[in-house]
This record gives C-alpha cells, structure tokens and sequence, in this order.
C-alpha cells in the first residue's frame, strides 16, 4: 500500500494514480469480506465519523454512515432542521464545533462548491485533527461518487484481478446536464486519469463548448496535474451517433434545483433527443453497461425499461461499491499522519 498524503479529500483533480490505486486496494479487500460472513472488522474502534450533510442525500449519506459503522467506529448525525443553524450559526461554526467534540472526520454535503475547501482551512488554522471529506458541494465535486462510478466500471471490464488499465482507451459516452454536475467533473477526473475517452453528448446548454478544456485547468489551489498522461474529452451532440461507439455509458440526472435559467425548450424534447431508450441502445451491438449516479428521473434521462429489463444497467452494483469505496476513504484518511 502507497502511503496515503492527503489530510481532506475534496477532489480527484489532486489526486494521483498511486491514491487511486490504493484507494481501490483497499476496497477490493473491504469488499471482500462480505464473502466470509464477518461485514464489520474492528479497524476504526474507538474514532468519530460525523457527517454533516445540508442538502438532501439518500445515497451517500447513508453509505458513508454504514462504511463507518461496518469499521466499527463512531457515528454522530447531524440534522440541519433541528440544529443551532436555525437560530443563525454558520456553517463554519458548525464544523468546528462538532470537531471540537472529537470528530476525526467530517463528511460534508453543501449547496456551494468549494465549502468544504473553506471549513478546512478554518479547521487547519485552529490546528484541529479533524479530516474533511467532500460528500459533494455544489456543482464541483462528489469525490466518493466518481471513484465508485470508476471502480464499478474497473470490475465490470476486468477479467480476473482487478485492474484499473482496463480502462484505457475505453470510449466513455456521459450523457446530460454535465454543467450543472458534480459528478460530472469528478468522472472526468478519474476516468481521463486510466486514459479513458470520454464523449459529453447533450445539448450546447447543458454541456458548453468550453468542456473540451476541462482537465487542462488545474483544480483550485493546486500548480500541476499529478498525473502525467490523462485520456480524452470531446463532445457530441448526437445521442445516436454516440451510443454506436461507446463501450460504456454514465447518464446523469436533469438537475432541475440547480438550473438557474430555462436551457431546455422543454423536458419533453430533451428526453426525446437525449433520453436513453432500449432502442437508442441498441444502435449499439453489445450489452456495453450503464451507469446512473442516481437519484433517477424515470422517463426523462432514462427509460424505466432501460433501468428495469437492461442486463448491464449497473445502478445497483453502484450503490453497492459505494459501501467499500467509503469505507476505504475513511480508513485512509484515519491512517494519515495527523
Ligand atoms: N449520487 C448521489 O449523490 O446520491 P444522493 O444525493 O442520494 O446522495
């Protein structure tokens, strides 16, 4: 196992090929031992994990408090309608008071991209010990949700072991509202880092021109990319001609709350033009897998036939791996040298 360098995670963007791997190690094993009948190990007895989420979460939420309990540590919830937020404390105040009561890691969800750059910091300057993990925040990043989406498709394409190199050179299509997207972003930092292809395919309002750049800017307060070579990105916006090619699928969710204009002339055409249907698929010959980050709109960027009846739809496995993949997260960042 690598050594592990990183006190918060925020995002794949610094991330390097050695902290992919050993993240996926780790939950390879995590995942493992759900075949010998013992779920919960003891490797985090006796270490908070809190999570502190200010917008709605079905997945993640609960995942990342069930790898926590699965180490064996602590678990403390917070409840944003019944908390001291409602007579005006700020978020960072928040923070630091739960880290204040021991947390050795924060898992935080928030509205605003880089709030949890900001918690850290704060938290950082007071010389605390607490860890923070991005959950998601706003539309820049969902760190746990693009290394799951990554170690599902590793799984699906690897033979024997598993082998991230699988990856390389696959044609990836990503389907929808990539502006709006935190999975998004996240996906194409870890995909383009095993070399993959992607093709953005959706309409020039939700996937502007300017996306081709993407994974040349570096993520905020970092000088270089820590990875040398990275796959490609371009876009389509041809749905048909996309699914010919690709050898997977990601369809993301119409993020309706975080559409600050009307980009869409009407849902109707766009799940017409970009919904995924079992006959969009099969322009394709293969049973090439599907992705859905979830919560699903049935009927608007997915049939419910596609979710339902497609062999290779993979939404489920996704909320699985999620579990290892957490789990892993939070066993690495306990294991930093604080
Ligand atoms: N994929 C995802 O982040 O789902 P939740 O909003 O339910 O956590």
């Amino acid at each position: 196992m690598q050594i592990w360098s990183h006190k918060h995670i925020h995002t794949l963007a610094n991330f390097s090929i050695q902290d992919y791997e050993s993240v996926f190690e780790l939950a390879n094993r995590f995942d493992a031992l759900k075949n010998t009948g013992t779920k919960k190990i003891p490797a985090l007895q006796g270490t908070l994990v809190t999570s502190l989420f200010f917008e709605a979460s079905t997945r993640t939420k609960n995942s990342f408090e069930l790898a926590a309990k699965r180490l064996s540590a602590d678990v403390q919830t917070f409840a944003p309608s019944s908390s001291s937020l409602t007579k005006g404390e700020t978020i960072i105040d928040t923070a630091i008071t739960y880290s204040a009561m021991g947390a050795d890691t924060l898992v935080i969800r928030h509205s605003s991209s880089y709030i949890t750059f900001e918690i850290a910091k704060k938290l950082d300057a007071i010389n605390s010990k607490t860890s923070v993990l991005n959950a998601g925040d706003g539309l820049h990043s969902h760190p746990s949700q693009g290394l799951l989406d990554i170690y599902t498709l590793i799984k699906f394409f690897s033979t024997k072991t598993l082998s991230p190199e699988v990856l390389n050179s696959k044609k990836i299509l990503i389907i929808g509202d990539v502006n709006h997207s935190r999975v998004a972003r996240s996906n194409l930092w870890a995909l383009s880092a095993f070399g993959a292809d992607i093709i953005l395919c959706g309409p020039k309002t939700l996937i502007p021109d300017e996306f081709i750049n993407f994974l040349k800017v570096p993520g905020p307060n970092q000088k270089e990319d820590p990875v040398k070579s990275r796959g490609s990105i371009t876009i389509s916006r041809s749905l048909e001609e996309s699914i010919k090619i690709a050898d997977a699928i990601i369809v993301l969710r119409l993020q309706k709350e975080r559409m600050m204009e009307n980009l869409l002339s009407s849902i109707d055409s766009y799940s017409s033009d970009y919904g995924l249907t079992p006959e969009k698929l099969s322009l394709n010959n293969r049973e090439i897998p599907i992705l859905h980050p979830g919560p699903i709109n049935r009927d608007i960027e997915i049939s419910s036939k596609v979710v339902d009846e497609y062999p290779n739809c993979l939404i489920n496995d996704q909320v699985s791996n999620g579990i290892p993949i957490r789990m892993a997260l939070l066993y690495l960042l306990q294991k930093y040298n604080k």
